[in-house]
């Protein structure tokens, strides 16, 4: 596999979903507009919101991005796990009542498996526990082996953050491999840094109203995920997000090498 740098990965995967139609939008500020419900914008989907629940009508029903995100809630984890940053970068497409599931898992799995070159073997899908036409699709259609395809709960599996649109999503993992375990709890979907989450498509069908009750959306949505520096980890073949070679060529000029 080549070992892309951040930049090409960035612009590859935009092209890639132009390509699918979907009209590419600059990043939107990290200063939410008329959302309470978050201090700094968290990912690719939040500045979207009113376009997901049919509020406003978007610029084109696909779209995709490379969104500045800051998650508050991830800030525990900076400095020890090899994934979690302060500022990220989060690549997105988006469908507005338009593409859904058939389109968005094989778009995904082309995108990793024939544009960046991941090896297929060592990429794992999960979906939630009662979404069988996701699974299906795993299945038949990727041609994922079932053992390779996992069914979490809602705690893994189901995107919501705060009040607006959420929906029950289907995760991509990348196994490193052995020398990047954290030892026997490592395992596929746990919390160690062998299996990196790098991909997450949610299927965009609630509006949660921020006290957990949960209606139908007007129309059904798909809110794609996938963290640029993470991607980079896999393609680089490096420790952590810190080692990517943008970041690395920043950090050498900071700290002296020994
Ligand atoms: N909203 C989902 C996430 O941030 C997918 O974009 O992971």
């Amino acid at each position: 596999m080549k070992k892309y740098g951040v930049n090409e990965l960035r612009e590859m995967f935009l092209s890639f979903f132009e390509e699918k139609g979907c009209l590419r939008l600059n990043s939107f500020s990290l200063v939410p507009h008329n959302d309470t419900s978050l201090l700094i914008i968290n990912s690719g989907m939040a500045p979207m919101k009113p376009w997901f629940t049919g509020q406003e009508i978007p610029p084109r029903r696909r779209v995709t991005t490379c969104q500045k995100c800051i998650r508050t809630g991830d800030l525990e984890n900076v400095g020890k796990t090899a994934r979690h940053g302060t500022f990220f970068e989060m690549l997105g497409n988006f469908s507005f009542g338009d593409y859904f599931k058939k389109e968005a898992i094989p778009w995904a799995w082309e995108f990793l498996t024939e544009r960046v070159g991941l090896d297929p073997e060592r990429l794992y899908p999960s979906v939630y526990v009662d979404d069988d036409e996701a699974y299906n699709i795993w299945l038949n259609d990727m041609h994922v082996p079932a053992e390779r395809i996992y069914k979490f709960g809602k705690e893994d599996n189901f995107w919501e953050h705060g009040s607006g649109p959420c929906g029950p999503c289907s995760e991509i993992y990348y196994d490193r491999g052995e020398k990047y375990g954290n030892g026997p709890e490592d395992v596929m979907g746990g919390e160690g840094d062998r299996f990196m989450e790098v991909w997450n498509i949610v299927f965009s069908q609630f509006n949660n109203d921020g006290h957990g009750n949960y209606t139908d959306l007007v129309q059904k949505n798909i809110d794609t995920g996938m963290g640029l520096e993470r991607l980079a980890v896999a393609v680089q073949d490096v420790g952590s997000i810190f080692d990517v070679d943008t970041l690395k060529s920043l950090s050498s000029q900071i700290i002296p090498a020994r």
